[in-house]
């Protein structure tokens, strides 16, 4: 895909999301509709999903993909790291990674980026990992951290649940 291409459907993406859920203020139905929406547009995406900030680890929360690791503790994986640096994160080849945790052997790159709440806490981390090494850049960086600051930092409509 070319980085024209990657912004166009990108855009596209943003414009049904933000549609569909003007208004809306439920955790998981937000969730679940970035993920259905995202993975529509972006055909690269093999795995996507939020882990959701609970009692000081990561549980898996809403997804499309094969079966996710249920706990990642803030010590481990890609997403801990996302959560202790409160960055987002970019790994092109996954396997290079000593701290990525394999849930699928198919998974060969992956973003992961923070979630926050209007307070500017954690709430959750966004995973979406691809079965193609080097897939994730910084055109996926500015779309996702935009449409999720949008969707949950900049929501007065949040619903609080820290
Ligand atoms: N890749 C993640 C683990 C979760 S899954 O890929 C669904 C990580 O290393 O944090």
């Amino acid at each position: 895909m070319t980085t024209n291409q990657k912004h166009e459907k990108y855009q596209q993406a943003e414009q049904e999301i933000n549609a569909i859920l003007e208004g809306e203020s439920n955790m998981i139905l937000k969730m679940s509709t970035i993920n259905c929406i995202l993975k529509t547009h972006l055909p690269y995406y093999f795995w996507v999903g939020f882990y959701c900030v609970n009692d000081n680890e990561l549980i898996v929360g809403p997804y499309q993909g094969t079966l996710g690791c249920l706990h990642i503790s803030y010590q481990r994986g890609v997403c801990g790291r996302a959560a202790r640096e409160e960055q987002t994160q970019i790994v092109e080849d996954v396997h290079a990674d000593p701290q990525h945790i394999a849930c699928d052997e198919r998974s060969q790159s992956e973003i992961v980026v923070p979630v926050f709440n209007p307070d500017g806490k954690l709430i959750a981390v966004f995973d979406v990992d691809s079965s193609e090494i080097g897939s994730f850049d910084e055109v996926d960086k500015l779309y996702l951290e935009r449409i999720l600051t949008n969707q949950f930092a900049n929501s007065t409509l949040v619903e609080r649940y820290l």
